[in-house]
């Protein structure tokens, strides 16, 4: 009898253990086939949207509601070729990425570890997003100044200390009617002081912080470019 029983609890787990099988080998095999296998853009855009849901973020990565957010901004702007600073491995990318390729445009996402661009780049190529988003390796305080052209959008999260001197490095390129979209502005508020001093006391910008991530219980600084 007790024998028995035990048989039907290891065969309710065996066939439990198979469901699980079956369905992490169909995700797998999704995601395999890749995005160059769907036709339509409503084929694309459900894959990217299920891509995104199920990116394994690690801490460094924006939250999904600020990715949404900056995603937002970009399409509403029209904005046409932005910069990244600080990558990590390319949550926010792939998000703003859309709505550059929606718009005609273009991304350049900076980042200082290795490690870091090579995840970055394979999201990317997930998503088909490779003609529209680029990553750039190097010091973002080297890179930037060798970035050619001008530019509409710049969203900044890499050190916090530094983000008077990434805006600073940038300023020669960014057109009248650019969008600045400063990350962690309420928590890392001392470390970047300089920077939202500057910001509220110009009359060249219009800022306003708000409280964006839930999950980090942090805000970001939206910044326009008057003149
Ligand atoms: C908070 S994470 C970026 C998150 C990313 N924006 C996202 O949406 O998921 C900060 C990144 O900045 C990079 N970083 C730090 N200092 C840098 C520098 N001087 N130049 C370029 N990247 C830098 C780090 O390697 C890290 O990947």
């Amino acid at each position: 009898m007790k024998f028995g029983r035990f048989s039907i609890i290891l065969f309710v787990i065996g066939i439990l253990g198979l469901m699980g099988f079956v369905s992490a080998e169909k995700t797998y095999a999704s995601e395999k086939e890749g995005i160059e296998t769907l036709k339509t853009p409503e084929e694309i855009q459900k894959f990217r949207e299920e891509y995104i849901k199920n990116f394994r973020r690690t801490g460094l990565n924006t939250a999904p509601g600020d990715a949404r957010f900056l995603r937002i901004m970009v399409a509403s702007a029209g904005s046409k070729r932005g910069i990244e600073v600080g990558t990590a491995t390319g949550f926010g990318a792939i998000n703003m990425g859309m709505a550059f390729e929606r718009n005609g445009g273009e991304l350049i996402s900076l980042d200082i570890d290795h490690r870091m661009v090579v995840a970055a780049e394979e999201h990317i190529k997930n998503m088909g997003l490779e003609k529209t988003v680029k990553v750039v390796e190097g010091d973002a305080l080297k890179t930037i100044p060798e970035l050619e052209g001008e530019f509409d959008f710049m969203f900044i999260d890499a050190l916090k200390q530094d983000y008077m001197k990434y805006f600073q490095l940038a300023l020669p390129k960014l057109k009248v009617g650019s969008v600045i979209v400063a990350d962690n502005v309420i928590l890392h508020a001392n470390a970047m002081k300089d920077f939202l001093d500057f910001m509220e006391a110009s009359p060249d910008y219009d800022m306003q912080i708000i409280r964006s991530s839930m999950e980090k219980g942090d805000g970001m600084a939206v910044i326009y470019k008057l003149r």
